[in-house]
Parts: structure tokens; sequence; C-alpha cells
């Protein structure tokens, strides 16, 4: 029987306006409008192809698959890093209730030309991770064969996905303030690799992760981007759980582990987090006297050393913390 349409379902046709942020080598950087209709179905890869196809032959941008798999078509679009051909153009007219809509190429990397940046920098923080299974000798020799459990499999799927768009790294702030943080994405592929029992290198790939997962600032961007679900964060704080595996640590990976420490001390002894305490802890009294010193030029002393009164119940939080019965 066939059913039919509600009203919200029929075919909606709007004028767009698509504003793109253009760029060549003769012209430098400027700003381009177009104009045409869209309707319910039209993915904003549909709308760059007919742009080009139909109004201007020149613009450059970068798609394959349409249906998020080949990953190369990540761009900006109305400053949300995003998959264009994971984008209906009419979700953003609803969205930002205008119809216009502000086409720009991923921020962090060098535009080549129009919406196509220079993935080279991604792909060598890709590589670096050495992004494939080394398994055994004699499974490459076709002697053995070495199976994932269906637990083993549920832990790496997710992390498995990433189809190296990009979008992660264009917009996680530490790669752009620390030269030795690999980036989200290469931490996922990592530890992708790292939890999988069939490989081989895992003292290799200790060596890579552990100190640059320690650089990571958890501010969830790569968490909200992601067009896949990988949640390259939730494989930073993982691998961050090996460091205690890693025989020769770095200073920062050592200075990670005390706050951690430090933190779950004041928890465990306050049922709060003790600022000063933690921070003096952690990176001892040199380093915690000189940053007072910083303090006290900015009128923030008193900030610092607020005393924190334990809670009342402290004995559930120890209980919930695993420590008292
Ligand atoms: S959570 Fe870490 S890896 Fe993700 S965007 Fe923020 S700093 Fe980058
Ligand atoms: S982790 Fe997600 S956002 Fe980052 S490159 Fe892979 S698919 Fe793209
Ligand atoms: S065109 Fe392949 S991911 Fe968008």
């Amino acid at each position: 029987m066939q059913q039919s349409m509600k009203p919200s379902e029929k075919l909606e046709q709007v004028e767009i306006k698509v504003k793109v942020r253009r760029f060549n080598q003769e012209r430098g950087q400027y700003w381009q409008e177009y104009k045409l209709v869209v309707d319910r179905f039209t993915q904003m890869t549909e709308v760059l192809r007919r742009i080009k196809s139909e109004q201007d032959p020149t613009l450059a941008y970068r798609a394959s698959c349409h249906m998020a798999v080949c990953g190369s078509c990540a761009m900006k679009l109305n400053n949300e890093p995003r998959l264009a051909c994971k984008t209906l153009a009419l979700d953003l007219v609803r969205k930002y209730n205008t119809n216009e809509i502000v086409v720009e190429p991923m921020d962090f990397f060098k535009v080549e030309k129009d919406l196509i940046v220079d993935m080279e920098d991604f792909y060598s923080r890709m590589y670096k991770v050495k992004p494939r299974l080394y398994p055994a000798k004699e499974v490459v020799e076709n002697k053995a064969e070495q199976r994932l459990t269906p637990e083993d499999q549920k832990e790496l799927w997710k992390f498995a996905q990433c189809i190296w768009c990009g979008l992660c790294v264009s917009s996680c702030p530490a790669v752009r303030i620390d030269k030795e943080f690999l980036g989200p994405a290469a931490h996922a592929k990592g530890y992708r690799f790292l939890a999988d029992p069939r490989d081989t290198l895992y003292e290799e790939r200790l060596k890579v992760l552990i100190d640059s997962s320690w650089r990571c600032t958890y501010c969830y961007q790569c968490f909200n981007v992601c067009p896949r679900d990988v949640e390259p964060v939730t494989t930073i704080k993982k691998t961050r759980a090996h460091t205690k595996f890693l025989k020769q640590k770095s200073e920062v990976a050592e200075t990670g582990e005390k706050h951690v420490k430090a933190i779950f001390e004041s928890i465990r002894n306050t049922g709060k987090l003790e600022e000063a305490k933690v921070y003096l802890t952690t990176y001892g009294l040199v380093t915690s006297i000189r940053d007072m010193l910083y303090t006290m030029r900015n009128g923030k002393t008193q900030l610092a050393l607020i005393k924190e009164k334990k809670v009342n119940e402290i004995g559930q939080i120890q209980k919930l913390m695993g420590e008292k019965e």
C-alpha cells in the first residue's frame, strides 16, 4: 500500500546563496557568491558539483564517494568543520535560519586552491604511528591464524572507522601550539593497533604514543567534529592508561602521571579538588614558587590559596573510589 507523504516531507525547493572563500596563487584570497535552487536531497557536495558544472568551472574542491567513506570532502560549512557530502544544504538553512551558506577550506592546513588543502602534514602524522597491523611471522607465513575475539572486536571497532578526513586535526587547539603532539587522528589510529592483540609492535607503539598522549588538552573538539564518531579523545585517554608499561618515560608523561595521582589523592582525602595542593604535588616546589610569583603579579594568589573543606560524607566518596568498605 502506498503511503501518503506528510506535509513536512513534500519536496521543498529553496534558493540558497553560497558564499565561498576562494584562493589561488595569482589572486590570493577572495570571496565569491553563487545562487542555486536546492531541495531536501541536496548534499553540499552536490551544491559544489552543480556550481562547478553549471556556473563556474574554476571552482576547486575535493569529493569522491559522496557517502562519508573516502574522507576527501572535509571543509568548513557555516564555520563548522564537516564533511560536505554528509551535510544537506537544507539542514544548514534550517539550523542557521538563513539561506546563505558560507563555505571555507579546513582550518590549520595550508590552502592549495579554493577548498583544497595540503594534507601532507596530516599524512605525516598518520604515518608516524605506523597505521597498519604488524602480525606475527607465523601468521604472515600462513602457518598460523590469529582471530580477534568478539570482545577485542568490540573494543577496536569504533576506533577503526577513521576515514582520514582531517577534520579533527583541523579543529584541534593542541596541534597548533605543540609540535610534539601527534594529533587526534594519529592517536585514534595508533591506539587501534596498540590495543589489537594480533599486533607485534606494542613496545614501539608505546614509545611513539605515550608522550604525545599527555599533550592533549581534553577540549573534546575532536569528539564533537568527527563525522564517523571515532572519539579520538577516548583513544588518548585509553593510551595514557598504558603509560605504566613504558620503561623510559619522558618528563611530560611523568608529570602527567603525577598529576593524575595528585587529583586522585585530593578527591580521596577531601572529596574535592584542592587546586594548590594538586599543583604543588604535580610540578614540585620550584615551579610552584615561580608560578605563585606570577599569580601574585596578576592579583590571583587568593584564588590559588583557597582552602577546601572536606565534604561531610567523605566515606561515601572513598567507597565509590573502591578505597573503603
Ligand atoms: S581533545 Fe585533545 S586531541 Fe581532541 S581536539 Fe582537544 S586537544 Fe585535540
Ligand atoms: S578521527 Fe574522525 S575526524 Fe579525525 S580524521 Fe578520522 S574520521 Fe576524520
Ligand atoms: S565525498 Fe567521500 S567523504 Fe565526502
